[in-house]
């Protein structure tokens, strides 16, 4: 299955001792800065000492999205921004999970692996399905068993994510060791978290205790991929702030201001501590017209870059053939045989 004159980096088979790293992300529209910061930045730096398997999961993203245009949509522009934030194609694999049918398929094996019980203490499903848990979809319980196919059908080594994904992550360890003690010892890999570090957890602007999200009804409490640089400025000259003069981290009493000095010192890939140290005397409106700069500074060009993808769809989607076609060349193969091992009749 593997063609030979496109084969790259992953499949000129890694070095022995390095890993592999899975991670996936839904194809949501407005990726914004907490995605950013809390996500994408580190799976571009992965690319440096790791092979990287970078999934949209679209099939995920069907427990909740109901409507097919924005889907679609939704799929070339989280496509595009993760190339304009340097998610390389050459290095990496990156593509949709419904291009590789493998996942869906080791999912049902999974299915009949995993029990009930497994399942039933998954917080995200109680938390997504309210009060109403009648009327969930099947997918939405069954969620977490399509994840952890998503990276054992690679044998995935290293997961990043984020801390609300460790339970998930937990259980896929869990099913692989299920899978294992029926059907072969030392089959599939247990894959260990890398749970992201610092800020990991970008807060809304207009409420420093709120997690920055695309679900904010306010625009003013994000900061877009795509927003340009005038947007961006202004977003964050309205940031809200204390009337304390002076910048400092603390969490408890000024959550806007350590929210904006976690930020600044993401961006400027420096320790917050030494952030901290340079800007505790100064004015706030000092302080944020510098953060101001650096996001127009890191940002702009992505978002530069991310406009440019989109006024090209057909490159976008050309880069995402190519990956699934290379993930489709180790995923086939493990999937056989885990075909063989339970005892499916192979022709
Ligand atoms: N559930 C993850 C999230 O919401 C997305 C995801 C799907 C994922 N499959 C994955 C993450 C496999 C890591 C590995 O963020």
């Amino acid at each position: 299955m593997v063609q030979g004159g496109r084969s790259r980096t992953l499949l000129r088979i890694p070095h022995p001792m390095r890993g592999l790293v899975f991670s996936g992300i839904q194809p949501t529209s407005g990726i914004h800065l907490g995605n950013y910061l809390g996500a994408i930045r580190h799976w571009v730096r992965l690319q440096d000492s790791y092979d990287c398997i970078y999934c949209i999961v679209d099939q995920h993203a069907l427990t909740t999205v109901h409507d097919p245009e924005a889907m679609r949509a939704n799929t070339r522009e989280v496509a595009a921004a993760l190339l304009a934030c340097g998610i390389d194609p050459q290095r990496s694999i990156l593509f949709v999970q419904s291009h590789v049918a493998a996942h869906a398929q080791l999912a049902w094996v999974f299915n009949c692996v995993t029990p009930l019980g497994w399942l039933n203490r998954m917080t995200q499903f109680k938390e997504k399905a309210g009060k109403d848990r009648e009327n969930a979809p099947v997918g939405l319980y069954a969620y977490p068993v399509l994840q952890a196919a998503d990276i054992l059908v690679y044998k995935a080594t290293h997961v990043p994510v984020g801390e609300d994904q460790k339970q998930h992550l937990e259980l896929a360890r869990d099913i692989a060791g299920a899978f294992n003690r029926r059907f072969g010892e030392g089959f599939f890999p247990l894959p260990e978290p890398m749970i992201l570090g610092e800020a990991t957890r970008v807060m809304s602007l207009r409420d420093g205790t709120k997690k920055m999200s695309k679900s904010d009804p306010s625009d003013q409490s994000r900061i877009n991929l795509t927003d340009d640089a005038e947007a961006i400025a202004t977003k964050i000259r309205r940031a809200k702030s204390d009337s304390i003069e002076g910048v400092w981290f603390d969490e408890q009493n000024r959550p806007e201001a350590s929210n904006l000095l976690t930020i600044y010192a993401a961006l400027a890939d420096r320790p917050r501590a030494e952030v901290e140290a340079e800007f505790r005397g100064t004015l706030f409106s000092t302080f944020k017209t510098r953060l101001a700069e650096l996001c127009v500074e890191k940002l702009a060009p992505i978002n530069a870059e991310m406009r440019g993808l989109l006024a090209n769809p057909a490159h976008i989607d050309r880069v995402l053939a190519d990956g699934a076609e290379r993930a489709r060349a180790i995923a086939e193969p493990i999937l056989a045989e885990v075909y063989d091992r339970v005892g499916f009749l192979r022709l």
